[in-house]
């Protein structure tokens, strides 16, 4: 188990990462509930599986207040964002109130906003239960809920007070879901850290089983990278940018699928390959673009949905990534090196789609 600190512009955020960090982490939090409302918020089988061991905590004189959102994408919208609201209003919320997000990453970032906007910004403590969100989603305050048009359309930079990423939680994880967050490992690998990719193409057997072993050192290495780079940029105008990787296509493709049909990990691993397409035309390496399309043909991934090239780009010409002069590009440039890119002609973008739609594995 390990205890890392994110130094942020408004103050620091705690990780405690690890097999039983929430154990661990039971009287710092037993301290910061005292004598408070504590909405924790979850789904109906996270809370199920979870929320018991938070009553285990709850110290005398807190109230643990479950408030529940519904499962998946679905919960990241303003409807779900305005009940939460509403039910913390009614149960007697005040600004010293705490939030508790207690599930992947749609509940952190529903949750996490939420936190952000009551009454001007309430405490929270992330207890993702994905991958996904304990190497990415959980870490660096970026909350946010979708529009109808577009993903994350809507949202904030709230910081939490603390991280509990228990790598036991996992245990109960689909392997689909560990499919999914590792896309993301794989994102930050590349752009970050090299060594992180060479233990996860040796160990990905192990950690699409979900064994302990192999992911307790990964997501400890994925969430080290993703705090430098969060402490370098943490609001995004510069390197952190890097981190969108993958999520240009990504994000249009789930906005076309209605947020249904991939997990998010998923819409990226597709949109890590069409980026790899466009960076192969601007100088990166074939053996760099050939071990990436390897290491992703063995995560198994569900077929591409049939999709319409021009609605994508179209989706994300509107992306909130976008600037008024187009899109741009999060592209490697060389192994653990990327770099934005403003310029990509948008006839190359649609003629590559179309040809990617087609042989999504194809370089
Ligand atoms: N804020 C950020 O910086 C950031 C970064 C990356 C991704 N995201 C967002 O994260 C979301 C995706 O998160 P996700 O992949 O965690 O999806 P998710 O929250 O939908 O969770 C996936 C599924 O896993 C189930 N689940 C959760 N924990 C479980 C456990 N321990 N055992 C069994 N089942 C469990 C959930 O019930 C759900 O059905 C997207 O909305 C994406 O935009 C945000
Ligand atoms: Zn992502």
């Amino acid at each position: 188990m390990e205890r890392l600190t994110l130094r942020h512009p408004r103050g620091e955020s705690a990780i405690v990462v690890g097999a039983g960090a929430l154990a661990a982490a039971a009287d710092e939090l037993a301290r910061w509930w005292q004598g408070r409302r504590v909405f924790v918020v979850s789904s109906a089988p996270i809370a199920a599986r979870f929320a018991g061991a938070l009553e285990g905590i709850e110290p005398a004189g807190a109230a643990l207040v479950h408030l529940e959102v519904p499962d998946g994408e679905t919960a990241k919208t303003v409807e779900v964002a305005r009940r939460l609201w509403e039910g913390m209003l009614a149960a007697g919320g005040k600004r010293d109130s705490r939030v508790v997000a207690l599930g992947g990453g749609t509940v952190g970032d529903v949750a996490g906003f939420v936190a952000a906007t009551f009454l001007r910004g309430i405490e929270l403590t992330q207890i993702p239960t994905t991958l996904l969100a304990q190497v990415d989603a959980a870490i660096g305050g970026k909350t946010a809920i979708d529009l109808p048009g577009g993903k994350n359309s809507v949202g904030a930079f709230h910081h939490p007070h603390l991280v509990v990423a228990d790598t036991e939680l996992l245990a109960s994880l689909p392997r689909a879901d560990l499919r999914a967050g590792l896309v993301e490992v794989v994102k930050m690998a590349t752009l970050l850290d090299p060594g992180l990719l060479d233990v996860v193409e040796e160990g990905l057997d192990g950690l699409l089983d979900g064994d302990p072993r192999s992911l307790d050192p990964v997501v400890a290495r994925a969430i080290r990278a993703k705090v430098g780079v969060v402490e370098d940029d943490p609001e995004e105008s510069d390197r952190r940018r890097l981190l969108n990787l993958g999520h240009t296509l990504g994000h249009a493709i789930e906005a076309v699928l209605d947020y249904r049909g991939l997990r998010h990990g998923e819409a990226v691993a597709f949109g890590l390959l069409f980026a790899l397409r466009l960076a192969r035309r601007r100088g990166l390496g074939p053996d760099v673009a050939r071990r990436l399309v390897g290491l992703l043909g063995r995560f198994e991934l569900p077929p591409l949905p049939p999709l319409a090239a021009q609605r994508l780009v179209d989706t994300m010409a509107r992306d909130k990534k976008a600037r008024e002069s187009g899109i741009v590009w999060v592209l490697p440039v060389a192994m653990g090196e990327g770099r934005a890119f403003a310029d990509v002609p948008l006839e190359e973008v649609e003629r590559e789609l179309e040809a990617f739609l087609r042989e999504p594995f194809k370089l």
